[in-house]
């Protein structure tokens, strides 16, 4: 009998056994890296349930709402920066605060027409309309598998059953309290008897499960019509706040297009405006990508980092808003032409050009601890970087009674008053002046950076200083280091205003401090480390999968 000919059937097994080895080869391993352990485990935990890195992010956004209220929660917003691997799909959900729809531009000055900063961050009047609920449920719907109440179980656990507080909170409850006492609803949760609680304290938040329930039975009606918002309402006008019934029913998220750039080879994907992270972060690695960093000494290095961070956040003063509400040239600021064009205008052996017109203003408080990011990657090569926020600190320390939702207080990133600096020391431009129903400008920073061997998905909190810590990363990035590398960088900041490079605690060596105040910088030491990243490297050429959260603080990461 005469065989037919082609390949048998063993032939096509081994074939299909090699493509799939290869295609397993070519796909990572899961990680999450977020600020607390409690909301790494959130995230773990979801994808063993069969979730993707959208369905852990659901879970880790409400993780951290409940166990690290001094960052984020569903009284704040954020940046989720995503990567779908089936169809390489790159975009931001902007789940942002925007003004209430009363919102006005004098409405931080006081009775005599002076600007009374504690306004803009303390109580209700300076919250914006939260976006993290509407966010986290777009997140689950559009992207995710599980349904919201799996994606929202671990959260709503933490809450209902509470948590042993830890370090971070203790201190920044403590940075908080005399604004905390003046709101009983929260005093009531986060205080034990109006006093700051003991290191052994379990924070139980009843109100907020409930809050929680109410969205994963809900939806978006859990929170923003209904009882809860009914509450919000009330709570917030019965206070000096401006909130309406509208404000909530008509805020909604929005997928905007990333910011990309290109730094010797490295493909940076970061936040779009409303943030100011990815245009700031792509004008200073444009501006050094026409430098030989590579050749330059420590301080020579330092010098032209620092250089590039003040001509990238004049920029971001000048120009950047909400682009619903302002036409920003963004093409312009990340192109490659300008940056060069700036960087020509740089001295190697002198300092910049911020001075005249410098406010001068000091910035003694800011702690750098507010807003929290984490970073997820699961076995699929899905990827999610996001940064959440309050604002400050618990930021306005204003709940409504009944809710157990910590509001923000991201008015303070509107230019507040002309001519005066946010809390962050930042100013601005028309571009970003209250306007009813306008997102503040930010500057958190969730950012992809890939290039042929590798991808990194990292961020971190910290205010003006995100974008910094942002650029230190990524150059070390492209210096071939790994997360561990990254997230512990010694850290030092230029914004521009004041003109003054920060540095924290060993930032700088004082050889560096020597020589950057003989090119003309003023130096000035904080007196402590700032920022919290989290970071995952997925090594595309080993298929190694590594993360790392910063050494700073009590953050985990954890690969499965
Ligand atoms: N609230 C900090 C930021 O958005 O930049």
């Amino acid at each position: 009998m005469a065989i037919i000919g082609g390949p048998s059937r063993w032939f096509w097994l081994a074939l299909f056994l090699l493509l799939t080895a290869e295609i397993q080869a070519g796909l990572p391993t899961s990680a999450v890296a977020t600020a607390h352990p409690l909301a790494t485990r959130a995230g773990i935990e979801t994808m063993r349930r069969g979730g993707n890195a959208f369905d852990a992010a659901v879970a880790v956004s409400a993780a951290l709402a409940v166990v690290e209220p001094s960052g984020s929660g569903l009284g704040g917003g954020g940046f989720w920066l995503l990567h779908r691997a089936s169809d390489g799909k790159q975009v931001m959900i902007d789940g942002r605060e925007r003004a209430p729809l009363a919102a006005h531009r004098d409405m931080f000055l006081d009775e005599q027409g002076s600007f009374d900063q504690k306004r803009s961050i303390d109580g209700p009047l300076s919250a914006g309309i939260p976006g993290m609920p509407a966010a986290i449920i777009h997140l689950a719907e559009k992207y995710g598998r599980l349904s919201l109440e799996t994606s929202l179980g671990p959260a709503l656990r933490l809450a209902r059953e509470g948590f042993v507080i830890g370090k971070s909170y203790l201190k920044l409850i403590g940075f908080r309290y005399p604004v905390m006492l003046a709101y009983p609803a929260a005093a009531k949760i986060f205080l034990v008897d109006g006093k700051i609680p003991g290191p052994d304290f379990l924070l139980v938040q009843k109100d907020l499960a409930h809050t929680l329930e109410q969205i994963s039975e809900r939806g978006r009606d859990g929170f923003y019509s209904g009882p809860v918002a009914r509450a919000m309402v009330r709570g917030v006008r019965a206070h000096g706040g401006l909130w309406s019934f509208s404000d909530l029913e008509q805020y909604r998220v929005v997928e905007r297009e990333p910011i990309h750039a290109n730094y010797r080879g490295t493909r940076v994907t970061s936040a779009s405006p409303p943030s100011s992270g990815g245009v700031v972060l792509s004008e200073a690695l444009n501006i050094l990508s026409g430098f030989d960093l590579a050749r330059s000494d420590a301080i020579g290095f330092k010098h032209l980092v620092i250089e590039a961070m003040r001509r990238a956040y004049r920029d971001r003063a000048r120009y950047l808003g909400d682009p619903d509400f302002v036409s920003m040239p963004i093409e312009r600021l990340t192109s490659l032409p300008y940056g060069a064009a700036l960087g020509s205008g740089i001295r190697i052996d002198r300092s910049g050009f911020t001075a005249e017109m410098d406010t001068g203003r000091s910035e003694p408080e800011r702690e750098g601890q507010d807003t929290t990011h984490f970073s997820i990657i699961d076995a699929e090569g899905n990827r999610v970087a996001a940064t959440l926020s309050i604002n400050y600190p618990f930021g306005s320390c204003f709940v409504a009674p009944g809710t157990g939702v910590l509001l923000n207080d991201e008015m303070d990133d509107f230019v507040v008053h002309p001519g005066s600096g946010n809390v962050y020391g930042l100013t601005g431009g028309e571009a970003n002046m209250i306007e009813p129903g306008k997102r503040m400008l930010s500057s958190m920073t969730p950012t992809f950076l890939e290039n042929p061997e590798r991808v990194a998905i990292l961020g971190t909190p910290g205010g003006s200083r995100i974008i910094s810590m942002i650029l230190l990363a990524t150059l070390d990035f492209e210096a071939g280091k790994e997360p561990d590398s990254w997230v512990s960088v010694p850290r030092f900041h230029h914004q521009y205003m004041p003109d003054v490079v920060e540095y924290e605690k060993g930032g700088l060596s004082d050889d560096e401090i020597q020589g950057l105040q003989a090119k003309g910088h003023d130096v000035k030491e904080l007196n402590r480390q700032y920022g919290n990243m989290q970071a995952i490297l997925w090594d595309k050429m080993t298929n190694r999968v590594t993360a790392a959260s910063d050494p700073r603080r009590e953050g985990l990461s954890l690969v499965e």
